[in-house]
């Protein structure tokens, strides 16, 4: 596919799902616009919709949206007087709806930034991939966590050298969910609706981080359990599993809603210089820090500032988490709407994406059937 540059001046953006995560996309196409007026390069979230129409049309009065709709398909149709419509959707509506309205988007010939999981299956995931290529419309995956500046230096300690290439990896996603979490949001916690429970939700942006250092997965042996929401849930609120890479890296995942209080993730990568890094979040929602860094003869600790004081709340409440992602959704639109304009590839594309999904699906799987998932 030749990549072709998009739409010079003002990008228009349609929003889809006025719910949880709606504001972290509208203040980061704001903060794109910012960046890009003075240039005439701006961005303007223009429409917003979701199939509660009167949310919609709430959400976008308190937010100064000029227009509301009662689905993706009217969005996509709204034309403005100069007859031009959105360049750009960003897709935030519950997992199992992502397919059908990422094709349709890409069929209206619109650039596609989604959110995470990119889907609860790995066919709809590959349409979605397909769908846009077809419409050559450019299609990024929010895994903004891959934009802290801690997890991309050890991308880059990686890629130069100074770990090595990797050979051991550990992920443990030790999260606390108030069972109001699951009980008070209709599509969370079945495996039709949400696809998957601690894995499918939380999970996938370690593993996303987790195969980003070590490759291509070749192996995955897991177990799940459900503990401590089973009266919520009929999904996971726990997992292990243990991952071979192609490259013969080895590395264990461990994640769980039902730990109080939170002990946040840590990833840990040892790379064949002997040397390791720990990227940690916590509480969860802060901003990763590497914070043990072992190479030679030296190991620093909190090399990345001091460590979470004591005394304060690790069980931070939803709406708090999503508020501090925001600096890594501003970060990730801003390389979204750079690839729309420049026609380039965004950071974390649909294929991309697709990767954890699979690591993931494998875990269940796995643990379904009792025997390792070779890929
Ligand atoms: N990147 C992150 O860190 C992060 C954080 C939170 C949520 N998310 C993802 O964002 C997505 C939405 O999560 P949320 O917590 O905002 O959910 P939510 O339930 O709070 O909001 C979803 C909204 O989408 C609307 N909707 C449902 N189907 C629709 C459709 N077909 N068309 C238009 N609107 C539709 C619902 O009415 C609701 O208002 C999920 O896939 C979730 O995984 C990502």
């Amino acid at each position: 596919m030749t990549a072709e540059a998009g739409p010079a001046g003002v990008l228009r953006v349609g929003i889809a799902g006025g719910g949880a995560i709606f504001r972290n996309h509208l203040e980061a196409y704001r903060a794109a616009h910012e960046a890009g007026r003075d240039t005439g390069q701006g961005v303007e979230v223009v429409a917003l919709c979701d199939i509660d129409a009167g949310r919609a049309a709430q959400v976008a009065a308190a937010h100064g949206i000029g227009h509301a709709f009662g689905s993706v398909t009217e969005m996509l149709a709204w034309r403005g007087a100069d007859g031009r419509g959105i360049d750009v959707i960003s897709v935030c509506t519950p997992h199992p709806t992502h397919e059908a309205v990422v094709t349709e988007a890409a069929a209206a010939g619109v650039h596609v930034l989604c959110e995470k999981p990119i889907a609860i299956d790995l066919a709809a995931a590959d349409r979605m991939v397909a769908a846009c290529r077809e419409a050559s419309v450019r299609f990024g995956v929010l895994f903004q966590r891959r934009f802290w500046p801690a997890a991309q230096r050890i991308r880059a300690a990686i890629d130069d050298g100074t770990l090595g290439t990797p050979i051991l990896g550990h992920c443990s996603v030790l999260l606390h969910r108030e069972p109001e979490y699951y009980s008070a949001t209709a599509w969370r916690g079945t495996w039709a609706s949400d696809g998957g429970g601690v894995l499918m939700t939380q999970g996938i942006h370690y593993i996303d981080l987790l195969q980003w250092y070590l490759g291509e997965v070749v192996e995955v042996h897991g177990h799940t359990g459900t503990f401590v929401h089973g009266e919520h849930i009929e999904v996971e609120d726990s997992a292990v599993a243990t991952l071979r890479f192609a490259s013969g890296a080895l590395a264990t995942l461990h994640a769980s809603t039902a730990v109080t209080p939170s002990l946040g993730v840590q990833i840990r990568i040892t790379g064949s210089t002997g040397a390791s890094a720990q990227l940690s979040e916590f509480p969860e929602g802060s901003d990763g820090r590497v914070d043990v860094w072992a190479a030679g003869q030296r190991v620093a600790t909190s090399p990345d500032g001091p460590t979470w004081p004591s005394g304060l709340e690790p069980n931070v409440d939803l709406a708090t988490i999503n508020g501090a992602l925001i600096p890594w959704h501003r970060a990730q639109v801003a390389d979204f709407v750079d690839a729309v304009r420049t026609g380039g590839s965004p950071a974390v594309t649909g294929e991309e994406a697709t990767k954890s999904l699979r690591i993931l699906l494998a875990v269940y799987e796995s643990s379904r059937t009792g025997v390792p998932v070779r890929f």
